[in-house]
């Protein structure tokens, strides 16, 4: 495949491992460690085009109504993941976790903050993980915080708002994909969202790979993307 015109800024609602284990007859939570190793796939594949910036759905705020077994595994997948990021890190990859993380353990924290911080002059890509995250939350928790601080309304404009967020230093996003056959944004990036291209399809994401994602991409890249313009 050829690849051109691809996008800056990728965004992956990685959705459907529930049901990918259920017709298995497995439990869910090995539906999400599979998607756990198709979110490396992803990201591995999107360093080796040269995107600069991919964002993961991997728990929203919602997601804590799931039962406690389910987000007790979900947890424990994000904080292994947190034990070993030396592959990301030799790959010059940088990571960042948006979301409200007060939800999380102090330890696991603790791991995401040494995670950013061991990370934070990579230059390659930047992969976010979207934890305990949700686009309403993320705009309320700008708006307290510009009140809070007393903001200079004069100064306020889309760019300076940008800085309340959590994405603070992230461009857009460009693309979004969702996996599972739902066709819904459901509280991701709704304010980096608003000119990005989308893509769904009925795979689950334990069963997203790099053909598939090929495949995104090249729908993408034969968008006319105006922004509103002619
Ligand atoms: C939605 O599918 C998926 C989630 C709530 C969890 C997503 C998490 C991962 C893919 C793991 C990421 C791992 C790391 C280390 C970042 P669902 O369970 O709602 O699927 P369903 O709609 O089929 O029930």
């Amino acid at each position: 495949m050829i690849y051109e015109n691809l996008p800056v800024h990728v965004g992956f609602i990685m959705d459907g491992n529930g049901r990918w284990a259920k017709k298995r007859g497995l439990p869910r939570k090995l539906g999400h460690r599979e998607g756990a190793k198709a979110f490396k796939k992803c990201a591995d594949h999107c360093m080796k085009l040269g995107i600069k910036f991919a964002t993961f759905y991997a728990f929203s705020t919602e997601n804590q109504k799931r039962p406690e077994d389910e987000v007790e595994a979900l947890l424990k997948l994000f904080d292994d993941y947190l034990d070993d990021i030396r592959e990301m890190d030799a790959k010059n990859a940088r990571l960042r976790f948006i979301g409200e993380l007060s939800f999380f353990p102090d330890s696991t924290r603790e791991k995401m903050l040494e995670a950013e911080n061991a990370t934070k002059n990579n230059t390659g890509f930047t992969c976010s993980l979207a934890l305990n995250y949700g686009g309403r939350d993320e705009i309320l928790h700008a708006v307290k915080r510009l009140v809070t601080e007393g903001c200079n309304l004069s100064a306020l404009n889309e760019d300076t708002f940008g800085d309340y967020l959590y994405t603070k230093g992230l461009p857009d996003v460009d693309l979004i994909i969702r996996t599972g056959g739902e066709q819904r944004l459901s509280n991701f990036l709704i304010w980096q969202a608003a000119y990005a291209e989308y893509y769904y399809t009925d795979t689950f994401f334990p069963d997203f790979g790099k053909r598939e994602l090929d495949k995104a991409f090249e729908e993408f890249a034969e968008r006319g993307r105006r922004f509103g313009g002619v």
